[in-house]
């Protein structure tokens, strides 16, 4: 046995070398070898995160990363404000109408470039708290607990999965950034943590402002403690001030690794399964069906895997790779003519993201600059880009904001055990639609348990108010799930999105809560001073009844962190991957991106989404 594996990876490698060069992008099915140890469909985020540890840990082992988008070299990504997402690196895919919001349709923005979503995002690097990783466990059982899926279990790879450099004395002695490295940090990964050099001054004031409200000030949030008022890093390199991404992290640094091929302009339409060779499941991963994007040729082709497929397409694209291969619900597959091969309910079931509020002020005596007046300024957007060319400093350092004020339900609303009281008199099916599997529903309604008590906790909180980016309100505890599923008329084009928000009517209660908030925030006597004239809603909205109306016409689905649907769990409560992230009913197929997390933290998801591929990495290592 060992010895017939090791003559084939001998065999494997030498094939390798003579067919690769030492650079080893690939735009071509002619650059390839006939089949790799490992392959990972998706080279974003997570994907280049275990690609690099597996390459690593194995020299003689080859892995193939199949991205959809390109290595794209652009000042624009590197550039931490510039945080508009370019739509040639993103897809730009229409949601459903959206019952709960007024049928109205979105835009769902996810990367569609080398680094995937962590090359576009606002690089805002904070974690959830303690109590949002706990309750993974206890949606998912003793089992998943016992097996690291905790935060305890989570601190280590978080720890492991970044650098941080702590600020400079100068920059904080003038912004206030506190932090406790000790607490939240110490490892040496490759992805960088750090403060940048610049903030507005106004951040100062609106940092006061929520103090005056009550919040309470955390010295660190990422050591578990992610509640309250706190300052969070940049994923951004503190020497260059530039994107610290999946492709700087984990992929340039180690592209001439001679066992890592990364296929670019491609994509994984669906997983080749065979017979199994172990009693436990009836399948077997034994490759994928690969078809280049630039539509110039339709035809699929095949590359095979010695040891695994990892699927790390993301949330939205990871469903539907599952679901084309015949891995879904039964109903969902019927209905594109596909057929079942592994029942597997949950899949693309569970979405679920941070739904987003956006209320507008005009700050009628803000005499401090800020981003406007350096976009609608020429002179001062000179001195910005000198600053930062020549001496990495200045406001093009600073991306999505380095703070927020995160706030558990009962420092917003003093109803929240009558919130409670109506989470408990929910009929959990009430709220799914008709067709949902017994499994997925019973998982559901552990999930309403779970946040029965992350509602009722000091120590998790339910709305973040990102600091210094406008009057933004992101609601970190939906109690309403989604659907991502193939287009049953199309397979292969584009998935069905449904992000469902508001279909759990408590959550258009919560949400109200939520921004009734933010007008007490602007009444504060440091938020006065700027003359805030509340424009959207205005002075039209009063009522409970006016805000009821008002958001389902105005909240938007998604903080762009979309989780859950493929989500960790037993098969009995809609589970998607098992402890050791297998897909249930498949040998040698594992999830390893977004799609894994149960329920989502209360945090921006990137570092969460980077721990987890550490984790990941680790398992598929430890199984070699
Ligand atoms: C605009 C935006 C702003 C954000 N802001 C922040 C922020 O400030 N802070 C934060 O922490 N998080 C933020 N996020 C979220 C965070 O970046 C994501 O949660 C995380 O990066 C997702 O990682 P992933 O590995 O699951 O997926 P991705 O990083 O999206 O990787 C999936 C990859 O798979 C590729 N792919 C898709 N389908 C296929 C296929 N069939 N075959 C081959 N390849 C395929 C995609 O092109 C992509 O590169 C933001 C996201 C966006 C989009
Ligand atoms: C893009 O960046 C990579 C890695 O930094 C470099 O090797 C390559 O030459 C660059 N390509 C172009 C076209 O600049
Ligand atoms: C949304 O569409 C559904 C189905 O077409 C319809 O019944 C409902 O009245 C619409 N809702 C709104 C608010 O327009
Ligand atoms: C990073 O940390 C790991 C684990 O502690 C250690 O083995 C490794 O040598 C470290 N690498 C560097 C470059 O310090
Ligand atoms: C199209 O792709 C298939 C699969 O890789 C290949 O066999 C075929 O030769 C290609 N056709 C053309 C015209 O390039
Ligand atoms: C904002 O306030 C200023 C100063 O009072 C005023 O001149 C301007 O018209 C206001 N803008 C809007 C959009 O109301
Ligand atoms: C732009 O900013 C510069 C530098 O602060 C200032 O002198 C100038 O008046 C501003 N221009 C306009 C049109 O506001
Ligand atoms: C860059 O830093 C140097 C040294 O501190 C300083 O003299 C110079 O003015 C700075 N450049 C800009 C554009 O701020
Ligand atoms: C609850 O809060 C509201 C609004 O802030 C206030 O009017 C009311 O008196 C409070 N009720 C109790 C019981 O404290
Ligand atoms: C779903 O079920 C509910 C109650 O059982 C029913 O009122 C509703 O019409 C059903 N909806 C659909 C689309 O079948
Ligand atoms: C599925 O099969 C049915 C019946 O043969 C056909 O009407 C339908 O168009 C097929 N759908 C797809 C997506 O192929
Ligand atoms: C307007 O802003 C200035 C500068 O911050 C401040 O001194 C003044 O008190 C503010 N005016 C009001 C009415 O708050």
């Amino acid at each position: 046995m060992i010895s017939s594996s090791l003559t084939q990876h001998l065999l494997h490698f030498a094939l390798l070398s003579t067919r690769t060069s030492a650079f080893q992008i690939k735009r071509h099915a002619s650059g390839l070898a006939t089949s790799y140890d490992y392959i990972i469909a998706g080279g974003g985020t997570s994907g280049l995160t275990v690609a690099d540890r597996l390459t690593s840990a194995f020299p003689t082992r080859s892995v193939l990363v199949v991205e959809y988008g390109q290595l794209v070299n652009s000042s624009v990504i590197l550039t931490p404000a510039a945080t508009v997402p370019d739509p040639r690196y993103a897809f730009q895919i229409r949601s459903q109408p959206e019952p709960g919001l007024n049928n109205r349709s979105f835009t769902v923005t996810v990367g569609k470039i080398v680094g995937g979503c962590s090359a576009i995002n606002a690089q805002m690097f904070d974690r959830g708290s303690a109590a949002d990783y706990d309750a993974w466990g206890d949606v998912a059982g003793e089992e998943y607990k016992r097996e690291g899926w905790s935060w305890e279990g989570l601190l280590p790879y978080f720890k492991k999965s970044v650098t941080f450099t702590p600020p400079a004395k100068e920059a904080v002695d003038r912004f206030g950034y506190t932090f406790d490295a000790e607490a939240a940090y110490g490892g040496n990964g490759s992805i960088q943590a750090s403060y940048p050099p610049f903030q507005w001054q106004s951040e100062k004031l609106l940092r006061t402002a929520w103090k005056e409200l009550g919040v309470k000030e955390q010295q660190e949030g990422a050591g578990g403690d992610a509640y309250g008022v706190f300052w969070f890093p940049s994923s951004q390199d503190p020497k260059t001030q530039t994107r610290s991404y999946g492709r700087t992290g984990h992929y340039d640094p180690v592209a001439d690794r001679s066992n890592y091929h990364l296929l670019v302009g491609h994509k994984v339409t669906e997983v080749i399964l065979g017979a199994s060779d172990s009693d436990n499941s009836a399948f077997q991963a034994r490759g994928v069906k690969i078809v280049s994007v630039d539509g110039k040729n339709a035809s699929s082709f095949d590359v095979f895997s010695k040891q695994e497929v990892i699927l790390a397409a993301g949330t939205i694209h990871t469903p539907g790779i599952l679901q084309r291969s015949g891995i879904g619900p039964a109903d969902v597959l019927k209905a594109a003519n596909i057929t079942t091969k592994v029942e597997l309910p949950g899949v693309g079931q569970n979405l679920q993201d941070h739904a987003l509020g956006n209320l507008f002020y005009n700050m009628t005596n803000n005499t401090l600059p800020g981003p406007i007046d350096m976009y609608m300024n020429r002179t001062l957007m000179e001195e910005a880009q000198r600053q930062y060319s020549q001496n990495h400093t200045g406001p093009l350092t600073l991306s999505g904001g380095n703070s927020g004020a995160f706030l558990p339900l009962s420092t917003i609303t003093n109803t929240s055990s009558a919130i409670i009281s109506a989470l408990t008199a929910q009929s959990p099916s009430s709220y799914l639609p008709n067709s949902t599997h017994p499994t997925v529903l019973e998982g559901y309604s552990r999930q309403l348990d779970a946040l029965k008590d992350l509602l009722s906790s000091n120590a998790a909180a339910v709305f973040e108010y990102p600091i210094g980016s406008g009057a933004l309100i992101s609601f970190l505890k939906p109690l309403s799930r989604g659907t991502v599923n193939i287009d049953p008329t199309d397979p292969l084009a584009g998935p069905l999105v449904n992000y469902r928000t508001f279909t759990n009517p408590l959550d258009l209660t919560l949400y109200q809560h939520g921004v009734k908030m933010f007008r007490r925030y602007y009444t504060t006597p440091t938020a006065q001073t700027l003359g805030p004239v509340e424009l959207i809603p205005g002075a039209a909205v009063q009522t409970d009844e006016d805000w009821m109306k008002w958001l389902p016409k105005s909240i938007s689905p998604s903080f762009y962190h979309p989780v859950g649907t493929a989500a960790l769990g037993p098969k009995s409560r809609g589970g998607v991957v098992g402890p050791d992230l297998r897909v249930y009913g498949v040998g040698r197929l594992r999830v390893v991106d977004a799609s894994v997390m149960p329920l989502i933290p209360g945090t921006h998801t990137s570092s969460t989404v980077y721990a987890v591929a550490e984790k990941a990495a680790d398992l598929i290592i430890g199984a070699a």
